[in-house]
């Protein structure tokens, strides 16, 4: 493993797709941090431009195969690290049409445009969906694919579409299989937007500050865990951004393609979040207990060891620090 991250392709600016988002805001700053040039594509339709910050800013599509070429060309483009998707498990199931056009469809035509520009780097937003219900966890890279959502599973083939690029094109892509994205930035700066997050740390936020919905529920407190409720590896969305700058080095220093868990490798419980946030906030989360929600794994959570190894990279921040950020940025989003 090397030790010392190389230095970036001089001139080699990263393009981000959906970069006004969550993660790839944050993503967009720890990039600038590490002295990367960025161009951020996005749609605007669920991202927002001033969580860019002072980035440069296209707004387009990614399956606008002129603009994205365009786009290469201009800002003089080495890599990509694609983020632009949709993410809602739930409406993946009602709509899954809008998840195969955007998530895969969008992408294959980001991907033949880029190529075309002559880029063959990509980091690409998976997600730990594609293992559905691990067989047993902490579950690792080789465990099998089995994804129970549209969602997941345009995930699971857009990993595979990268891997046929990079035989038939010479693309290399990271594919990182995210677990359980949270938390917000140390300086409050960008977080996660509650408004549409449907994910159990914003939702508990605004129980707690907005009594909106005015009780949490809790799905399911009959499983086969300690205290009843599903398992889930947290991951510090400034770690997950880390994850992609350490995924370019790879890319910049030859590496190949390869699919890694961005994981923490230690799993809490629905009850824990909610004690966590508890005691950060001073007072409960208010919260009913509820029927489990259908699809939900049991437990789930990383085996990192792949990310160390091919990346150099683990997670910095734990559970305590995920629900500390997240309350300080919702808090600061109340007070402006
Ligand atoms: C976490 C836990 C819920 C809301 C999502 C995506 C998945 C992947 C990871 C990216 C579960 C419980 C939640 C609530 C609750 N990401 N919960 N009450 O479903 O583990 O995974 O992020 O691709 O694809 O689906 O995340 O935050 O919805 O749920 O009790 O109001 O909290 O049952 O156990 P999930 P989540």
């Amino acid at each position: 493993m090397r030790s010392v991250a190389p230095e970036p392709i001089a001139g080699q600016t990263v393009l981000v797709t959906g970069g006004a988002g969550y993660i790839g805001s944050h993503t967009v700053r720890a990039l600038r941090a590490a002295d990367r040039p960025v161009v951020v594509l996005d749609s605007l339709e669920l991202g927002t431009a001033d969580a860019v910050i002072d980035a440069p800013l296209v707004v387009g599509d990614i399956a606008d195969e002129a603009l994205v070429e365009q786009v290469c060309r201009d800002h003089d483009v080495g890599s990509v690290v694609h983020f632009a998707a949709y993410k809602n498990v739930g409406e993946s199931m009602t709509d899954p049409g809008k998840y195969f056009h955007n998530n895969v469809d969008g992408t294959v035509h980001l991907v033949e445009a880029v190529l075309r520009a002559g880029v063959q780097q990509m980091v690409f937003s998976s997600s730990c969906s594609v293992y559905g219900t691990p067989p047993t966890v902490p579950v690792d890279e080789s465990a099998p694919i089995a994804p129970e959502s549209v969602y997941a599973d345009t995930k699971a083939m857009i990993e595979r579409v990268l891997r046929w690029y990079g035989m038939t094109s010479g693309l290399r892509a990271v594919s990182l299989r995210y677990f359980n994205a949270a938390g917000a930035s140390v300086d409050s700066r960008i977080g996660e937007d509650w408004s549409y997050a449907l994910n159990l740390i914003p939702v508990a936020m605004r129980a707690l500050l907005l009594g909106d919905p005015p009780q949490l529920q809790v799905y399911g407190t009959d499983y086969p865990t300690p205290d009843g409720t599903c398992i889930r590896d947290y991951i510090h969305v400034d770690d997950l951004a880390d994850a992609h700058v350490k995924s370019l080095d790879h890319l910049d220093r030859g590496g190949d393609t390869v699919e890694i868990n961005v994981g923490t490798g230690i799993g809490s419980s629905v009850l824990e979040v909610l004690n966590a946030i508890g005691a950060v906030a001073g007072r409960p989360v208010p919260h009913e207990l509820a029927p489990r929600r259908a699809g939900d794994p049991v437990s789930t959570y990383a085996e990192p060891s792949r990310a160390a190894e091919v990346l150099g990279w683990r997670a910095a921040h734990g559970l305590d620090e995920i629900v500390r950020t997240a309350y300080a940025w919702h808090l600061a989003q109340l007070g402006d």
